[in-house]
């Protein structure tokens, strides 16, 4: 259950733990410890806000999904930092509009103010307001992505770790692409939005001329982004019961099932990034329920399980 006043301790430099997964070892950087909603490639993105001072900010203006996990981040961010948060959405559901859950209630109940549109209005910034992109996309994200950089390359420094590498499963790109800029290892990254064209193109548009980029391990998508799929609850579902750490049900299934596939093109020790959004998950589990019946859910895991 969420705080409705979010603590303000954030602990930077998140903890790296090894895994086994289907009997091979992996290393989970913990960004989802890094605050107990402001975590993830989420926090990294906002964190040159959160570090902000003598600003004249005022007010946060967002929008996306009635859902989305960057609306919780900055729900929390701008209750930290006592500002406004002004969010656009297209108009809502009407269950989820009578019944508030997951990210959109837990939002609401730090002061997100919000705004049912048909379209995404233009805003103009004043020096009082910041405008962010959806998925928290903009040049302000490298500013944390680099401190994750940077804990990765002095981890595996200390550790005295060779021949290892990076996996971050992407939806805009811009974490994969940032954290390539700030470090030596080959930083690797399958598309869950949409294909590797869209993903070059997002790393286009971020502008950077550079000779570094992450490198795409291509993915059939089964399913459109976002929508129930049983094999992603199963993969999911075994993370939790063979790790104990519970990942997200939208990025980290897509990710954990092309880096099994492709472990034997990848360096001997991958780091896998968790990028948090667990706190999406309680509305996805609803609609794997609504979708499927929990029934149908139990035997197809137990099935799984069995195999
Ligand atoms: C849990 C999780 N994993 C991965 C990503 C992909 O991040 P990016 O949009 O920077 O590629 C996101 C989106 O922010 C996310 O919420």
């Amino acid at each position: 259950m969420l705080n409705s006043s979010p603590s303000t301790h954030f602990n930077l430099n998140s903890p790296t733990d090894c895994i086994t997964v289907q009997g091979q070892t992996f290393y989970v950087k913990r960004d989802d410890l890094l605050h107990p909603i402001f975590n993830g490639n989420k926090a990294r993105k906002f964190l040159y806000y959160l570090y902000l001072k003598d600003t004249q900010i005022k007010t946060i203006i967002s929008f996306g999904g009635n859902q989305s996990n960057a609306m919780l981040a900055l729900s929390v961010l701008a209750r930290i930092k006592h500002w406004r948060f002004d969010y656009y959405l297209k108009k809502l559901p009407q269950q989820l509009r009578n019944n508030p859950s997951g990210n959109f209630k837990y939002a609401c109940e730090h002061g997100m103010s919000y705004h049912e549109v048909t379209e995404f209005p233009i805003i103009h910034p004043t020096p009082e307001s910041i405008i962010l992109k959806q998925g928290g996309v903009g040049a302000e994200a490298e500013f944390g992505i680099a401190t994750l950089a940077n804990e990765i390359n002095q981890w595996v420094m200390n550790q005295q770790i060779d021949d290892a590498c990076i996996f971050v499963p992407s939806g805009t790109g811009t974490t994969a692409f940032y954290l390539q800029q700030h470090t030596q290892l080959s930083v690797y990254t399958t598309p869950c939005v949409g294909d590797s064209e869209y993903l070059k193109k997002q790393w286009h548009h971020l502008n950077i001329d550079t000779p570094r980029y992450p490198i795409i391990i291509p993915f059939d998508q089964h399913a459109r982004f976002g929508q129930p799929y049983l094999p992603y609850f199963e993969i999911w579902q075994r993370l939790l019961e063979e790790t104990g750490i519970e990942f997200d049900l939208l990025y980290d299934p897509v990710g954990w099932i092309s880096i099994l596939k492709h472990r034997h093109c990848l360096a001997k020790n991958i780091i896998y990034i968790h990028c948090g959004g667990v706190n999406g998950n309680e509305s996805m589990v609803d609609r794997y329920n609504y979708r499927f019946t929990k029934s149908v859910i139990m035997k197809h895991s137990e099935k799984c399980l069995d195999e």
